[in-house]
């Protein structure tokens, strides 16, 4: 089994996300131990935002590209083979001004990709990156998971379900930890809530309803 181990704070040693990624891979690991993993770590590597050179992927078939648009089309397609490689995705998400850090979406935005991740049909869009699991560990200063309004206000959690839904992963589990910022209390029960979401996460086999099909 093949597991990507995707992180994307940017506050380093003191990342939440980080912390909570490190024990879902340790953990998956203790229970499927023949799982190989590969680390990306998009405070470091992220690809640059899309731009006109790095649309290639978007170009028809056959396009001539200058030299900087084939470097940046060989970085894009790294990206999307290593996400379809994948059989486990654990994706360290923090809640950056609502939404996601723009290193992962700029990573989101190379993977994307027509005819890879999804594909329209006459019946609409149809995801082509099913039969995987994804596992997103979710940090946030405030609360938004207990109303309706702060539901509303979050644009990380959704936003993820959305995209990998999108891409045909039905599969996406979350590890949250939230009220982050919310005093010293607040903190030590959003981490122990944590770690019984990475207990639950992890003890279900990938991709859990396909698997049973097969069998
Ligand atoms: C740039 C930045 C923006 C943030 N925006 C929000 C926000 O919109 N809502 C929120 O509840 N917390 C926000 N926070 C708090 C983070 O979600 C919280 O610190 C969390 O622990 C970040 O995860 P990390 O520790 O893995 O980086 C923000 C933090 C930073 C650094």
């Amino acid at each position: 089994m093949k597991l990507l181990h995707i992180d994307s704070s940017v506050l380093a040693d003191n990342s939440v996300s980080r912390s909570l990624t490190a024990k879902i891979v340790a953990e998956w690991r203790a229970k499927n131990p023949s799982t190989t993993v590969q680390y990306l770590d998009l405070a470091s590597q992220a690809p640059s935002h899309l731009s006109a050179d790095s649309l290639g992927f978007r170009l028809p078939a056959g396009s001539a590209m200058s030299e900087v648009q084939k470097s940046e089309n060989a970085i894009s397609e790294a990206l999307v083979q290593q996400f379809l490689d994948a059989d486990v995705v654990v994706i360290g998400a923090p809640l950056y001004n609502f939404s996601i850090p723009s290193q992962l979406k700029a990573w989101i935005d190379r993977v994307a990709q027509v005819g890879r991740t999804f594909k329209y049909t006459e019946k609409g869009p149809q995801g082509l990156a099913g039969g995987k699991t994804v596992i997103v560990a979710s940090t946030r200063g405030g609360m938004y998971s207990t109303s309706e309004g702060g539901r509303a206000m979050e644009h990380q959690e959704s936003y993820l379900q959305t995209v990998f839904g999108f891409f045909g992963v039905s599969d996406v589990r979350i590890v949250r930890a939230e009220g982050l910022a919310m005093g010293e209390a607040g903190k030590a029960q959003a981490l122990a809530s944590a770690h019984t979401d990475i207990l639950s996460v992890t003890s279900e086999a990938a991709n859990a309803p396909q698997a049973a099909q097969a069998a």
